[in-house]
């Protein structure tokens, strides 16, 4: 249960040690301080009493764990985790308002501030940027506007017709020596760029056009195995010739450098003596299709 947990809050062992204490805490403080308001009351121990206890305790308990969370270092995960609840009550009450209505097509656009407009840039088969579509298809705050490609031909292209998004072919000139195509995406209203399997450098000019929001998937542990020319098959071949028991994947943030950006994610896959480079590929591939999805979404939750 706690590896599941643990998993589905992309948390480190030692995070999510501090945020199950904070739930634990939060809550007998909050157990706590409706106890006491009801000793105040001086109600009998009736079903009324146990109705209001109940009610005083479901109110205090966010109060009560942000609270905690304060000391224990783990405001942001609370205040994100609250945030979401809210927004899963509100879409729930929205949900049945407007299924009384019989108006249910509102609700995507209705329930979420801001949605948010994503980049993939791709340059091959596009297997990750298919998952990418397909999660973010009719999403609450989420979606994808547009796949850039460097590859006439690329898999990727066809995917993208298949759901409807349009596409970029982009040149190496003005990539690299002319504006990074940052006006282009500005203009098509760009607000995150995911790269999945795309093999160019990202351009300064396009760096700081995005800060702190372009992410990049690699199919190995970084910070080893990484780098200029560490791609594809050339990765698990390596991970494989160097004995390793485990490999993975790493979701992180893009600077200047191949494959150096600040990590968000890791997720692990063992190694047998049988596997091939192909069966690794294959392993690392089914990890990449579980998570990224789901670490853009929260990624992208928390903003
Ligand atoms: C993935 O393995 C990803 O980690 C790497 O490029 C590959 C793209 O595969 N950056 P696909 O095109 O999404 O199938």
């Amino acid at each position: 249960m706690f590896q599941r947990l643990k998993e589905k809050w992309h948390l480190s062992w030692p995070r999510f040690i501090l945020v199950f204490s904070t739930f634990a805490l939060g809550g007998s403080l909050c157990g706590y301080l409706g106890r006491m308001v009801m000793g105040l009351s001086g109600l009998e121990k009736n079903v009324l009493y146990y109705i209001l206890y109940i009610i005083l305790v479901t109110l205090f308990w966010p109060f009560c764990v942000i609270t905690i969370s304060i000391p224990m270092g783990q405001f942001p995960f609370f205040r994100n985790y609250l945030r979401r609840m809210w927004g899963r009550m509100v879409k729930k009450g929205r949900e049945s308002g407007l299924r009384h209505e019989g108006s249910e097509n509102q609700l995507q656009t209705t329930n979420h501030k801001h949605r948010t407009t994503l980049a993939i840039f791709a340059s091959g088969a596009g297997s990750n940027a298919q998952k990418l579509m397909e999660k973010f298809t009719n999403h609450p705050f989420i979606q994808v506007g547009l796949v850039v490609c460097n590859k006439p031909g690329a898999g990727v292209i066809d995917i993208a017709s298949h759901h409807q998004v349009p596409v970029l072919l982009i040149e190496k000139e003005r990539f690299f020596r002319g504006d990074g195509y940052v006006e282009e995406l500005q203009r098509q209203k760009i607000d995150f760029i995911v790269l999945a399997g795309f093999l160019w450098k990202i351009p300064e000019a396009l760096i700081r056009a995005y800060p702190h929001k372009i992410i990049n998937i690699h199919p190995a542990l970084l910070p080893n195995y990484g780098g200029k020319g560490m791609y594809g098959m050339r990765v698990h071949e390596a991970v494989l010739a160097a004995g390793e028991t485990q490999s993975g994947i790493t979701i992180h943030y893009v600077n200047e450098h191949f494959d150096e950006g600040e990590p968000i994610f890791q997720a692990t896959c063992p190694i047998t003596p049988q596997d091939t480079p192909e069966s690794l590929a294959q392993k690392v591939h089914a990890l990449e299709h579980r998570h990224f999805p789901e670490v853009v979404e929260k990624l992208l939750s928390e903003v």
